[in-house]
C-alpha cells in the first residue's frame, strides 16, 4: 500500500511512518513541505499526491494555543481536514483522521463510546469535533479518537515523570482527571488492521483496563523503575489538583476515558491493558 502521513514529526505521525515502512511504502507530508494554514501550497502538494491511504494526524494539539488562536485552530483543525476528506473522496483515497477524547465534556465517570453526543469545552476539542464532522460528511473516511498518547518517538507526560524520577526530582501529578492514555506502536497496528479491513467510520483507540489518572501513570512509571533496580528507593509522587496546574488555562474534561469495545470488535482481537503497555515502554526507554 502506499501511504501518505501528515505531522511525521509529531508523536503519532512519526510513529506511524515508523510502522507503516515496514510493510508499505510511505510519504511523508511534515509542515515544512505541507503547510496547513497555506491552502494553495496544499492544494498544488495535493494534486501531485499519488496514494491509497492518506492518514492526518497532523494540527494544532496545544490546548492553550488553540485558545490563544482560534483562527488558526480553525484553519488546522478544521478546514484543513475538510480539505484532505473532500480530495481523498474525490481521488478514491481512504482518509485515516486523528481526534481526541476532549470531544467529550467528560462530567459523568464512565467509559465514553463512540456514539455519545460530544459536548467540547475548549476550543481545542471544539475544532476537533468540526473537523472529525467535515470527514464523516463524506462516506468511506475513517476518524480515531486517541488519547494520553505516548511512545518512543517524542516525548509525553509519562516520559517526563521517568527523567524527573531518576534525576532525583520531585514528582507531582494530577490524581482528579481520568482517561485511558494510547500506546503508540499498538495505535499504529490497529490503524494498519483497520485499513486492511476497509473499516470506516468513527472509532475509539487507546489501552483497555481501569480508567487512570495522571496520578496513576505516574505511580506506574516509578513503581517499574523501582522494580527493575533503576531507582533505589521509590519516589512519592504528590497528588495535584487539575484546578492548581497554572499552565492549564484552557478547561478539561475530567471523564473521557473511552471504551475500546469497537475497536476490539472491528480488530478481532483484545487490546493490551494500559499497565502493560506503559511497563513496556518504561522498560524500553533509557
Ligand atoms: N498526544 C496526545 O496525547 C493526543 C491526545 C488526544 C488526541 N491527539 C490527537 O492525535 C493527533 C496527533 O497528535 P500528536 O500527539 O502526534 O501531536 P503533535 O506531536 O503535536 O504533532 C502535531 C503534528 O502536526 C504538525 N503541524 C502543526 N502545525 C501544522 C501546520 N500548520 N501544517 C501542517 N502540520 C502541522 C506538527 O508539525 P511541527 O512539528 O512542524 O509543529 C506535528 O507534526 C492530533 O490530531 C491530536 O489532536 C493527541
Amino acid at each position: 500500500m502506499r501511504v501518505a502521513i501528515t505531522g511525521t514529526t509529531g508523536r503519532v505521525g512519526a510513529a506511524l511512518a515508523r510502522h507503516f515502512s515496514c510493510e508499505h511504502e510511505v510519504i511523508r507530508l511534515p509542515r515544512a513541505e505541507f503547510d496547513f494554514s497555506d491552502p494553495e501550497a496544499m492544494s498544488a502538494r495535493l494534486a501531485g499526491l499519488d496514494c491509497e491511504a492518506l492518514l492526518n494526524p497532523g494540527g494544532l494539539t496545544s490546548l492553550e494555543a488553540c485558545e490563544d488562536s482560534p483562527e488558526l485552530a480553525r484553519q488546522l483543525n478544521v478546514e484543513a481536514p475538510a480539505r484532505l476528506a473532500e480530495w481523498a473522496s474525490r481521488r478514491g483515497v481512504k482518509l485515516v483522521h486523528f481526534s481526541t477524547d476532549y470531544v467529550f465534556s467528560g462530567r459523568e465517570p464512565g467509559l465514553r463510546v463512540e456514539t455519545e453526543t460530544p459536548e467540547p469545552l475548549s476550543v481545542y476539542g471544539a475544532t476537533k469535533l468540526a473537523g472529525e464532522q467535515a470527514v464523516l460528511a463524506h462516506p468511506g473516511h475513517l476518524v480515531v479518537r486517541v488519547s494520553w498518547v505516548f511512545g518512543p518517538e517524542k516525548p509525553s507526560f509519562v516520559d517526563s515523570v521517568l527523567r524527573d524520577a531518576l534525576a532525583g526530582k520531585p514528582l507531582v501529578a494530577v490524581a482528579d482527571k481520568w482517561s485511558l492514555p494510547t500506546h503508540t506502536a499498538d495505535l499504529s497496528r490497529w490503524i494498519e488492521s483497520l485499513l486492511i479491513q476497509g473499516a470506516d467510520g468513527l472509532f475509539h483507540a487507546c489501552q483497555s483496563g481501569e480508567p487512570a489518572s495522571w496520578h496513576d501513570l505516574a505511580e506506574l512509571v516509578v513503581e517499574e523503575l523501582f522494580r527493575s533496580g533503576r531507582l533505589a528507593e521509590r519516589p512519592e509522587v504528590r497528588a495535584q489538583a487539575l484546578a492548581d496546574v497554572a499552565a492549564f488555562r484552557a478547561e478539561r474534561p475530567l471523564f473521557t476515558a473511552m471504551s475500546t469495545k469497537k475497536l476490539q470488535l472491528g480488530l478481532q482481537e483484545s487490546i493490551r491493558d494500559w499497565r502493560d503497555a506503559l511497563r513496556e515502554h518504561v522498560s524500553e526507554s533509557r
